[in-house]
């Protein structure tokens, strides 16, 4: 009935952007999950994950919209406060949902709830050159920010679908040089969605900040999935990229460690789940 918040492990520190830029230097992978609630949020700490993202795929897998769009700012705060609950360890990062962060003014506004009524430490936006500005002004407020690149869902019904970015060399320097700008606007992680292996190790070699990806293959720093696509109860045609962690597992923890586990020690992904 009730959530085990003794399941944590409340002997280990909170992990700070600190922690992962050593856990870069130091080859250390950083693993990487979304959660949208309390419950949940339990079990991915006591799963070892490093990062929970509350991501507006809740939008999809909540409340089962085709899209990323019809997300709000107060359904974005009611799910990351629920989820700051759940976790002790994990860096907790938030997306800024579609249409939040039109002015640097009002990107901040609504960093500044995620942060005080949420409990995000980190806000994560969709970006690229549009939004340097924005990256920047929030740096100097000191949000921590995470600018997310290639494919970008809230984008979909303008780029017109979910596909692999990059593929094209103009796309992939573009990117990368994106990426760099990015960075030097202050951008404290760069997340990367569904782009070419071997670009994802470019941008990850030319960055000094952590860099996740999500199908961007296996030399980005760290890897992060859907929570739902990890435990198999998403229906339908799954992304190449997604692993399903419940298979031969004994319980949803044991699904998570094993995630964890093979992130670490650099099992997922496999060739099969990489462009
Ligand atoms: O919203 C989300 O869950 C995300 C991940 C796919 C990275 O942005």
């Amino acid at each position: 009935m009730y959530t085990h918040l003794e399941l944590r492990d409340s002997t280990r520190p909170p992990v700070s952007l600190a922690t992962l830029d050593k856990m870069k230097r130091d080859g250390e992978k950083i693993a990487s999950i979304t959660c949208y609630d309390a419950s949940f949020g339990v079990l991915v700490d006591a799963a070892g994950a490093d990062v929970v993202l509350v991501g507006d795929s809740l939008g999809m897998v909540l409340q089962g919209h085709d899209t990323t769009v019809p997300v709000t700012m107060d359904e974005m705060v009611y799910h990351c406060r629920a989820t700051a609950r759940g976790i002790h360890r994990p860096l907790l990062m938030a997306d800024l949902p579609f249409a939040s962060f039109p002015t640097k003014e009002i990107a901040l506004a609504n960093s500044v709830r995620l942060m005080q009524e949420g409990g995000a430490e980190i806000v994560k936006l969709e970006s690229g050159s549009g939004q340097f500005e924005i990256v920047e002004f929030l740096a100097s407020h000191d949000i921590a920010v995470c600018a997310h690149l290639g494919l970008k869902p809230q984008s979909v019904h303008k780029t017109g679908g979910f596909r692999v970015q990059g593929r094209a060399v103009d796309a992939a320097t573009q990117m990368l040089s994106n990426a760099k700008s990015l960075e030097a606007a202050g951008a404290d992680i760069i997340l990367l969605e569904c782009i070419p292996s071997d670009l994802g190790a470019r941008i990850t070699q030319a960055l000094a900040v952590p860099v996740i990806g999500i199908g961007a293959g296996p030399d980005t720093d760290g890897q992060i999935l859907v929570l739902y696509d990890v435990l198999d109860i998403t229906t339908g045609r799954k992304p190449r990229f997604v692993r399903n962690f419940m298979d031969g597992a004994s319980s949803n923890l044991d699904a998570l460690q094993r995630y964890v586990r093979a992130v670490k020690d650099r099992t997922y992904p496999a060739p099969e789940h990489c462009f």
